[in-house]
């Protein structure tokens, strides 16, 4: 029998069976994360580690609970773990991809949409009781169809939001780390550029200043990969200044955005928590990676879903 700390309540039942299998399930059984330091002491108790995206496992983390048979992260994003840190001391690290591919790509679509279509500014008008008299020239947005949607980081999320443009007859230009059309000529192409690359040291503010000038004035950016993959605060400058049309985001740097935040500020801003994968079956579905993930490597057997080597 082995300990399996779990650092949140999360949705589903994939825990019963860790528990079925004999293993006692230490849970923080709270929707919010527990303190860095009250994780570190439940860990150093555990065999085994099922997290989430807001604990810090970093090198000193791994070197204080070497342990640990696995870290399974319940996120396809592994950028709060040190992955090579992990590796050097023998600790497997899994992630949960392929299960919340539809409904990040649904998510991203659907910022798309409502940022290009002006929802927020419409539907506040209305709460707003400023629903006047029909305008021929109210809450032009844009249109979808025959446009170019650029797509930064061609992966499973990216390909999944591909097939969504489709429909919409959109033309599609991506870029992977392997190729496909250079980012400079995607962004002077597109307009609408939506990113799916993991963070690396290599894609922290792959979206800097540079790369906003290079977009249409009237592009819009959507981001539900990681909030530091843009330069925050050259987004800020690029709304102000009409460099591009506006910014729909699921992630942000920081996150979360604190409600005076300049980004809240700047126009044609839509932001949503982090939601992408916040559907009741992609959520337990991500549970079960996660559960698998543990019971394969207190079992001794390779993990099914390892995380990408950094
Ligand atoms: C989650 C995500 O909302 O999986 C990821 O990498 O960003 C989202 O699916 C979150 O990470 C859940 O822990």
């Amino acid at each position: 029998m082995a300990r399996v700390f779990v650092s949140r309540r999360l949705v589903g039942d994939g825990l019963e069976r860790l528990r079925a299998a004999g293993h006692e399930v230490d849970l923080w059984d709270e929707r919010t994360p527990p303190p860095h330091a009250t994780l570190l002491d439940r860990t150093g108790t555990a065999d085994a580690l099922l997290c989430t995206l807001s604990d810090r496992i970093d090198a000193a983390f791994l070197g204080a609970n070497p342990q640990l048979k696995v870290v399974a992260n319940c996120a396809v994003g592994t950028d709060n773990v040190d992955v090579a840190a992990a590796r050097e001391r023998g600790i497997p690290v899994g992630n949960t991809p392929g299960v919340l591919t539809d409904a990040t790509a649904d998510l991203a679509f659907a910022l798309l949409l409502a940022a290009a279509r002006r929802l927020p500014q419409a539907a506040r008008a209305v709460f707003d009781g400023e629903w006047g008299p029909w305008m021929a020239d109210g809450f032009l947005g844009h249109d979808l169809t025959g446009t170019t949607l650029g797509i930064v980081g061609a992966g499973r999320i990216g390909e999944a939001v591909a097939r969504r443009a489709a429909g919409f007859e959109m033309t599609v230009l991506g870029t992977t780390s392997r190729g496909g059309t250079p980012l400079s000529e995607l962004l002077q192409r597109s307009d609408f550029v939506s990113l799916h690359v993991p963070l690396t040291p290599e894609t922290n503010h792959l979206i800097d200043a540079q790369a906003l000038a290079r977009m249409k004035p009237t592009a819009i950016l959507v981001n539900t990969a990681r909030g530091p993959v843009v330069d925050t605060q050259a987004l800020i400058e690029a709304l102000h200044a009409g460099t591009i049309a506006g910014a729909a985001l699921d992630v942000t740097d920081p996150e979360p955005l604190p409600p005076d935040h300049p980004l809240l500020q700047a126009p044609n801003v839509l932001v949503v928590p982090h939601v992408g994968s916040a559907t009741p079956r992609t959520r337990a579905a991500m549970t079960d990676l996660a559960v698998d993930n543990v019971l394969a490597a207190l079992a001794g057997e390779p993990l099914p879903h390892p995380a990408p080597a950094p």
